[in-house]
């Protein structure tokens, strides 16, 4: 789907979309198509119950000249809109065309009593409606012509069209990023896993991010006990991918220092979470195809920041393995060793996650010394039973890196809620005959996870989110369809540019 800017006029033909005011107020733009169509608009807005309620809509068909539809959007008031509710009006703008019609065009003017002017608006419902749009149909071979998305392009008619084109921009590649992550997390495990992971991973290069790939051999040299454990019940083979971006070079003749550490992402990466020998049962386990939605985010994030040329260094980490039951795989009482040295006793081979990211964020942190290290996975079915699916869990050992996810998580929706940690919760997982054990008791699931993780990150600033609840939608709402959400990407892209990136 196209997206395009250009300055602000009255359509003579096609498809328009408008806003209607709290109470059934034309916004200006809407004053003037009913000028154009000689009081069509306001003639069909009389004879509806539609007042410009926030999230209703109504289409009017063939109200005068060669005008096909007008798209009134209720906009609730004025000064309640705010950037996320102008994404949220462009996403239901798609969903509201896409099967009618192949162009549309959408008048955004100067409203009074907003916050934000017209070529923010512009960009904001730009992006909403470029989110909308996602769709993973690959595997229907017959497409049903009433209900496929016709919609192509998107014209937004706007004042200030080269400040709105210029504001998206950045947005765009920012979506491409989600729809990498969205299309990674929705590919069934039988193409997905982590061989062909990885090659997906690898076309970042085009985009200048070095990309390199540790074969089996590779982390069984480097000791990776823990992540290997989980692999070998396996016939696919794991991998660990490590991704770059070096947007901040330093200048000629400076020093590194410290602050020009990178800021590391790290990927829980189970192309499919089948329990292993602690299998699940069979309902739902096809959602666990889902289960390497961590290292879809940190894929589709470093795509987002070289898509957008971010001034940061960033390295993206991921561990890729698919946990099976078979002949080799491991059993529960298994003890092994780490990449860290410190030994595990794995009473539970479905608790399999913490066992990748253990090595993952170890090497991470031994090799690249990161200024701040922020990991992603869908770790408990736990964060679940405590969150649902409004808020990611968050764990940190950092209260200032817990208050700049929260205000990044705020700023573009995809909020984080912190969790407490602490010694009480750690000792639950001391094991009797290994370091630890990889489950703690009953209750309190994604805490010890997260005290798990805590035992690999040393001193590094470090936060853990578990996004179980919301890598995965049944229901979607207006910039993300059902299916894979792609949640994190938006709100670590923020986060780096806000906090990092200067
Ligand atoms: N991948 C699952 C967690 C999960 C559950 C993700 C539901 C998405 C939706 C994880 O590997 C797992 O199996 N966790 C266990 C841990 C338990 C054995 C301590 C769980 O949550 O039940
Ligand atoms: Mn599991
Ligand atoms: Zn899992």
């Amino acid at each position: 789907m196209k997206i395009t800017f250009a300055n602000l006029s009255v359509p003579k033909s096609g498809t328009i979309v408008v806003g209607i005011l709290d109470g059934g107020t034309l916004s200006a733009e809407a004053e003037a198509v009913d000028k154009a169509t000689d009081g069509g608009l306001s003639r069909a807005l009389n004879a509806s119950t539609f007042k410009g309620t926030k999230s209703h809509s109504m289409t009017i068909l063939a109200p005068g000249g060669k005008i096909t539809r007008v798209l009134c959007l209720g906009l609730g008031k004025a000064k309640d809109l705010d950037a996320l509710a102008f994404q949220s009006l462009g996403g239901s703008i798609v969903k509201a065309i896409a099967a009618h019609t192949t162009m549309v065009q959408v008048m955004v003017g100067e409203l009074d009593g907003c916050d934000l002017k017209a070529p923010d608006i512009a960009a904001n419902i730009a992006l909403g409606a470029r989110l909308g749009s996602y769709r993973f149909d690959k595997y229907k071979t017959k497409k049903i012509k009433c209900h496929e998305p016709k919609l192509k392009s998107v014209k937004i008619l706007t004042t200030g069209a080269l400040k709105a084109k210029a504001l998206y921009e950045p947005q765009d590649k920012i979506a491409d990023g989600v729809f990498l992550t969205r299309d990674l997390v929705s590919e069934p495990a039988n193409i997905l896993y982590p061989e062909s992971f990885a090659k997906h991973a690898k076309e970042l290069t085009k985009l200048g991010v070095k990309v390199e790939v540790l074969t089996k051999a590779a982390m069984q040299k480097l000791g990776m006990g823990a992540l290997l454990g989980v692999a070998q019940g396996s016939e696919r083979e794991p991998r660990m991918v490590v991704m770059q971006w070096n947007g901040k070079p330093l200048r000629k003749g400076a020093k590194a220092t410290k602050a020009d550490a990178p800021v590391a992402f790290v990927g829980k990466g189970v192309t499919f979470d089948s329990g292993g020998i602690s299998i699940k049962p069979a309902g739902g386990m096809e959602d666990m195809k889902w289960d390497m939605g961590g290292a879809g985010v940190v894929t589709g994030l470093m795509k987002a920041l070289a898509g957008r040329k971010a001034k940061v260094n960033v390295v993206g980490v991921i561990g890729l393995v698919e946990n099976m039951p078979s002949g080799s795989a491991q059993r529960p009482g298994d003890i092994v060793t780490s990449m860290s040295g410190q030994t595990i006793e794995v009473l539970n081979t479905d608790a399999e996650g913490r066992l990748v990211l253990a090595d993952a964020l170890w090497y991470t942190k031994e090799r690249f010394e990161p200024h701040t290290m922020i990991d992603l996975a869908t770790l408990t079915g736990a964060i679940l039973v405590a969150l649902g699916d409004q808020y990611a869990g968050l764990f940190t050992n950092n209260d200032d890196l817990a208050d700049d996810l929260i205000k990044a998580g705020q700023a573009v929706d995809e909020k984080v809620w912190m969790l407490p940690m602490g010694s009480g919760y750690d000792k639950l997982i001391n094991s009797s005959v290994a370091d630890m054990q990889n489950i703690g008791g009953r209750y309190g699931g994604s805490i010890t996870a997260a005290q798990f993780l805590k035992r690999f990150v040393g001193e590094t600033k470090w936060a853990h989110l578990d996004i179980a609840g919301m890598t995965w939608s049944k229901t979607g709402k207006s910039i993300a369809p059902s299916g894979g959400t792609g949640f994190g990407v938006r709100l670590l892209d923020r986060l780096v540019s806000d906090k990092f990136e200067t």
